[in-house]
Formats: C-alpha cells, sequence, structure tokens
C-alpha cells in the first residue's frame, strides 16, 4: 500500500476496495476509504504526527477524534489550520501536515 510516510501505528485500515479513494499527503500517494474522515485516513497510513507545537517542537495528532482539541491541523487544498477529525475524505484531496512547523497556527496550538 503506498503511503506518505510508515509510523508504527495500532490503527488498521478496513478499506473495501470499492470505496477506495486516493489523496495526496505531503506530495505522496495514500490510499483511503470514501467514509473516512481526513484524521483517520492518515492514522491507518501510519501517518499519527500532523503538527509540532511552535514552544517545544512536540509531535502532535488527533486526540479527541470530534473537533474539541485541536490537535489535528492541517492543510487541505490549500486551506490552512482544518480539523482534519471533521473532514470527510474527497478523492484528489491534497493534504499537507505541518510536521515541518510552516504552518502552525499560534493561536490555535497548545503544549501540553
Ligand atoms: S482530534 Fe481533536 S479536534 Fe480533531
Amino acid at each position: 500500500m503506498p503511503s506518505a510516510q510508515k509510523d508504527s501505528t495500532m490503527f488498521r485500515n478496513l478499506l473495501k476496495p470499492d470505496r477506495a479513494v486516493t489523496l495526496s499527503v505531503d506530495g505522496k500517494c495514500i490510499v483511503a476509504c470514501a467514509d473516512d474522515t481526513v484524521a483517520s485516513a492518515l492514522l491507518t497510513n501510519g501517518i499519527t504526527s500532523f503538527r509540532k507545537t511552535p514552544v517545544s517542537g512536540a509531535a502532535r495528532g488527533p486526540y479527541c477524534c470530534m473537533g474539541v482539541c485541536f490537535e489535528c491541523l492541517v492543510t487541505i487544498d490549500g486551506e490552512t489550520n482544518r480539523q482534519a477529525c471533521l473532514v470527510p475524505v474527497r478523492p484528489g484531496m491534497v493534504i499537507e501536515t505541518h510536521r515541518d512547523n510552516s504552518h502552525s497556527g499560534k493561536d490555535l496550538n497548545h503544549d501540553r
């Protein structure tokens, strides 16, 4: 399976071949299920770090998966600071993680 980054992950893709969609994540192709959110698509493809905090540089990823914590911010089709856990995937979607801190929204980042 193509992947933008393979981290060890506890998430498992339950992809049904007839529901597959292809996305671009940080310039690489991943396959997700049409019913996934962006967060679940990234997690099941082994991408667990979505951004880094501006203060410590600690890696952050989805925590609540219901739109409360803002730990899942990514850029989707050029729109920055989107909550990946609330956005359903679409074929051809272009996603950029903020793992290099270049898109950090200081007002939305929290070090814990
Ligand atoms: S994971 Fe908490 S807002 Fe998305």
